[in-house]
């Protein structure tokens, strides 16, 4: 300051006191001075409270719990904090590393993107490998144990071939009408999809439902091994935190909204479901309206692919004793 004239270093004195004074800077990056205790989260996002629920509630513990309940984060005029004190309590290394992200106190959305897409896959502790999810979540080439079929979605510029367990499904469907007409499947359901590009699989990528309700996205490279990204362009996916971008949101996406009509091709590649022209069923379709609802952070159409899929064989004289009550349940 000593270059300045004395007149001006007395001004610039008197305005940083001044500013002081009357708290002048914004009010969110007061939070570490009102009490050393919190850290103030300045994400600038529109669902905060959901974000910070699925994230935080991911790295507290492997069983994933809400962080509001656990009083880890409280929510004041609208601003949401950290209760280091409590977080302390309940994990250690998770407030190490919190702390460490931010030295004024305040956390904005870029510091902690980069941190989850840093740290996700050590907090949750996701199988390494193909090979080890599929001796947790079984073979998923099994016809008899899971419902498969192919699309070419928005998601990857490779064709898809997604894969989830026929007991969650059918337990999804048997309790449409108890869970008020929502598709809500159990605690450990796990969608596998492989990208396949010219016949080989180039990478996998997979949601499994945590305890709390959220999802789990997670994703595999060519070889088998954990990576934290999926092709697509303009840029890769970065997982977790531009998985939940569609996931999270309400936009529909081709070929699921034009269902069972054939979506347009876009620029990208075709648009399309692949299944047997006996399975595509308006009504049905009608009923779930799947995957407008989306009921459970899931785009697909497993139920109404799955109850197309059972009508047919209804009507072939096929269809099991449980799945002919899955349909009169739902009136098809
Ligand atoms: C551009 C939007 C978009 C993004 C980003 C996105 N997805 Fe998806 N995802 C979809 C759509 C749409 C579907 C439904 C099937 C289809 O059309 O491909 C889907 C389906 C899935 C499924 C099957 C279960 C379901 O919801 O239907 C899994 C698993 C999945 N995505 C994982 C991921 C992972 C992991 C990431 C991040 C790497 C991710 N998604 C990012 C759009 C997206």
């Amino acid at each position: 300051m000593n270059q300045f004239p004395r007149g001006l270093s007395g001004l610039f004195v008197f305005l940083v006191a001044g500013r002081l004074l009357t708290g002048c800077e914004s009010p969110e990056r007061h939070g570490a001075t009102e009490s050393s205790r919190e850290i103030v989260f300045d994400l600038d996002k529109s669902d905060e409270r959901r974000l910070l629920s699925f994230y935080l509630g991911g790295l507290l513990s492997r069983n994933s719990s809400d962080p509001f309940e656990a009083s880890i984060i409280v929510q004041r005029r609208g601003t949401f904090l950290l209760d280091t004190e409590r977080l302390g309590l309940l994990n250690q290394d998770l407030l190490v590393d919190m702390k460490s992200l931010t030295d004024d106190g305040v956390i904005t959305w870029d510091e902690f993107e980069q941190f989850i897409n840093a740290r996700y896959y050590a907090y949750r502790e996701f199988p390494k490998t193909t090979d080890q999810l599929m001796d947790l979540v079984g073979d998923w080439s099994l016809g008899s144990e899971w419902f498969s079929f192919e699309v070419n979605g928005v998601m990857s510029p490779h064709r898809r071939k997604i894969h989830v367990p026929l007991v969650h499904l059918r337990k999804a469907l048997s309790g449409y009408r108890e869970n008020g007409d929502r598709l809500l499947y159990a605690v450990g359901t796990t969608f596998v999809s492989e990208h396949i590009d010219r016949g080989e699989r180039v990478e996998v990528s997979v949601m499994r439902k945590r305890e709390d309700g959220f999802w789990d996205f997670f994703a595999y490279g060519a070889t088998g091994g954990l990576t934290g990204e999926v092709v697509r362009s303009p840029n890769n996916l970065v997982v977790p935190s531009k998985c939940i971008g569609c996931h999270f949101g309400s936009r529909l996406f081709e070929p699921e909204r034009s269902f069972p009509a054939d979506a347009a091709p876009a620029p990208e590649g075709p648009r399309a479901l692949y299944v047997q022209k006996g399975e595509k069923d308006v009504g049905i379709v009608r009923l779930l309206d799947e995957h407008r609802r989306r009921s459970d952070t899931v785009l697909g159409l497993y139920g109404t692919l799955f109850l197309g899929r059972l009508k047919a064989q209804r009507a072939a004289g096929s269809i099991s004793e449980e799945d002919r009550i899955i349909l009169e349940m739902l009136g098809l």
